[in-house]
């Protein structure tokens, strides 16, 4: 695609005589890791989370869908959405033909599970002192067609808080777009052990999946991409 911008390529390749990962060090005020790019503002961390990072996380997420079931939210047009969802934490993202909201329940009437330790430990390690904890771990499933439009996360009460996404699973086509609807994007392929932050200028930023890649890793049991996505809600 044009314009894509792989990380892959991006990993193996010498910045200004470093590799990526080399860049990742701390930040000048020593509060969190230097992301190791950065698009439109975003932070992106490339390969964050080493594969027995990932597994753990896989094993955790077990845990919440088998408390809170993945289900189909509905588009304001009343149809499903192709990603599938659940939440963790105090909060669940949730949408149907009433709108996008959060809820303090599953649709089925049980409770949030809470925030996976491990996911919270991100959180604590990327998006600095400054930052509130997270109330909303909004788990994101990717089946090979899904995809998700561009939107803005804008449903939350404060913008000066990040908000921080990880990924797992096969690679997904990340566009990242401007404050308003339009413009020229920016894409990139995320990876499994992938994270990205939108945060200050980037934080409205529109921003979606536009396809996954079935196949490309070995971390699940089935073709497809998990996304978690922390926000602090009030
Ligand atoms: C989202 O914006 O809700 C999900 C983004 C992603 O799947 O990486
Ligand atoms: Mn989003």
């Amino acid at each position: 695609m044009q314009g894509a911008f792989s990380l892959q390529a991006a990993r193996g390749a010498e910045v200004r005589g470093k590799s990526v990962e080399n860049l990742i060090g701390q930040d000048k005020t020593g509060r969190r890791p230097l992301p190791g790019l950065t698009v439109r503002g975003i932070a992106v961390w490339p390969g964050w989370l080493d594969r027995s990072a990932q597994e753990a996380l896989v094993q955790d997420l077990r845990a919440v869908i088998s408390q809170a079931p993945l289900f189909s939210p509905l588009t304001g047009g009343g149809k499903p959405m192709s990603v599938r969802m659940t939440s963790a934490g105090r909060f669940g993202w949730y949408s149907d033909s009433k709108g996008y909201r959060y809820i303090d329940r599953h649709p089925n009437g049980t409770d949030w599970p809470p925030i996976p330790e491990r996911v919270l430990a991100i959180w604590r390690d990327l998006c600095g002192a400054a930052a509130r904890a997270p109330e909303c771990c909004l788990v994101n499933w990717y089946g090979p067609d899904a995809r998700m439009g561009l939107h803005q996360d804008r449903d939350e009460a404060d913008f000066s808080q990040p908000v921080l996404s990880i990924s797992l699973g096969d690679d997904g086509l990340f566009r990242a777009g401007n404050l308003e609807r339009g413009g020229a994007t920016q894409s990139l392929w995320l990876k499994s052990g992938d994270v990205l932050a939108l945060e200050g200028p980037s934080r409205l930023l529109y921003h979606g999946i536009d396809r996954i890649a079935p196949g490309t890793s070995t971390l699940l049991s089935a073709p497809g991409r998990i996304n978690l996505t922390l926000r602090v809600v009030t």
